[in-house]
């Protein structure tokens, strides 16, 4: 396997001694250079952003510096982007803010059936609370929308179209450009959850023709409880909250400028992965480790997705034989996602696989293995051999 070491070569604390970590697209671990730069926003330099004294200069300014970070990362102009404390934030504000801020009395809103619990739940509440009339889109075998679905489903009413970049189970790639461009021509917005696209794929706005886009800061090396919402210069929203002015009146509260140096600052070290290479070193680590598996279990391992149009971090598998979650609960070595969800002990396929026309065995056989800036050629080795090891009655 050839693969470029990874830029950033030293182990990582919070890893060592622990099982392989193959889970990224759940969270990843925070980037000590991110922790590093954070910290004096916690301790020394403590001034609200908005007061008018001394204290304020530099949280001001690191503040407007992350903006910009996080905005040349994605295209966009730094008055375009707020930060919000979630992802789940953003998408809220972008959809509740889309249809609030729109008067036709019947506002529709357009998704697709993959769409994290964050979009399609709040699409529920827009239904329930103010009357908002919903289409979910269905995908195709490979967890695609078809454009033509969209182009048949917007009417004059539609207020909003939302699809995700990227799928975080099986890292499949929606055609975003071609989404918007159909939204655009009913004079629809687009907003693209990018949560699991930002930092692993290039994302522009511009080059995407998106109206709002989010931002996540613990998928990107940032940690949990920081996101940022792209609005296009001249998007209407309703606030998500109200108070203070903050955030161009649309998030209320003072700014948490140390969670939001943080996100500027893996937005920075994200662009840099993106030009050295990185997501090609990810993506070979990666299909070495689909390899490994379909030879050492021949003619057992099923690609849940599109081997081409797919994150290059992600392989989601079913592996004939097994359940997802007791293969895991056998290679504790390492520690990895699976396509079910679990309530009171019951194992439930996951939607996303149903969405896509998995039977519920093979949804339940699916293993999600997501890579990032620590995996490392031993890490496959081990992974493989232990799924191998696992999966062999
Ligand atoms: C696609 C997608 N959207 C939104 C989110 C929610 O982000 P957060 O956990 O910051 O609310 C996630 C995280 O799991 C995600 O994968």
């Amino acid at each position: 396997m050839t693969a470029r070491p990874s830029l950033h070569t030293i182990p990582h604390p919070g890893l060592a001694g622990g099982p392989v970590y193959l889970d990224y697209n759940a969270t990843t671990p925070v980037d000590p250079r991110v922790a590093e730069a954070m910290l004096p926003h916690l301790t020394d330099l403590f001034g609200n952003p908005s007061s008018s004294h001394p204290y304020s200069e530099q949280p001001r300014a690191a503040l407007e510096q992350a903006r910009g970070q996080v905005a040349a990362l994605i295209g966009a102009r730094p008055r375009e982007v707020l930060f919000t404390a979630s992802g789940s934030e953003a998408d809220l504000l972008a959809l509740r803010g889309a249809v609030l801020a729109d008067d036709r009395p019947r506002p529709h809103v357009i998704t697709q059936a993959t769409e994290h619990p964050a979009v399609l739940q709040t699409c529920h509440a827009l239904q329930r609370l103010h009357g908002a009339r919903v289409t979910v889109l269905p995908v195709d075998g490979d967890g695609l929308v078809e454009p033509a679905a969209l182009a048949a489903a917007l009417d004059e009413d539609t207020v909003l179209v939302s699809v995700m970049a990227a799928n975080n189970e099986t890292g499949a790639l929606q055609p975003i450009s071609d989404l918007a461009a159909l939204a655009h021509q009913h004079g629809a917005l687009l907003h693209c959850d990018a949560a699991q696209a930002v930092g692993k794929i290039g994302v522009d706005v511009e080059a995407l023709g998106v109206d709002l886009l989010t931002v996540v800061g613990h998928k990107m090396y940032a940690p949990k409880g920081v996101g940022a919402l792209y609005i296009r210069d001249g998007v209407e929203l309703e606030p998500v909250v109200y108070g203070g002015g903050q955030e161009r009146g649309l998030r209320a509260g003072t700014e948490n400028v140390a969670l939001a140096v943080a996100l500027g600052t893996a937005a920075e070290l994200a662009a840099r992965d993106l030009a050295s290479g990185e997501p090609a070193r990810l993506a070979a680590l990666r299909d070495g480790l689909h390899q490994r598996l379909a030879h050492g279990l021949p003619g057992r391992v099923h690609l849940n997705g599109s081997a081409e149009r797919r994150l290059p971090n992600t392989l989601n598998v079913s592996i004939d034989g097994v359940l997802g979650h007791d293969l895991l609960t056998v290679a504790p070595e390492i520690a990895a996602s699976t396509g079910s969800a679990c309530h009171s002990g019951t194992h439930t396929p996951s939607p996303v696989l149903t969405a896509m026309g998995l039977d519920a065995d093979h949804a339940l056989a699916a293993v999600r293995l997501s890579l990032g800036r620590w995996s490392t050629p031993t890490d496959i080795d081990t992974a493989a051999t232990t799924l191998i090891k696992a999966s062999i009655p």
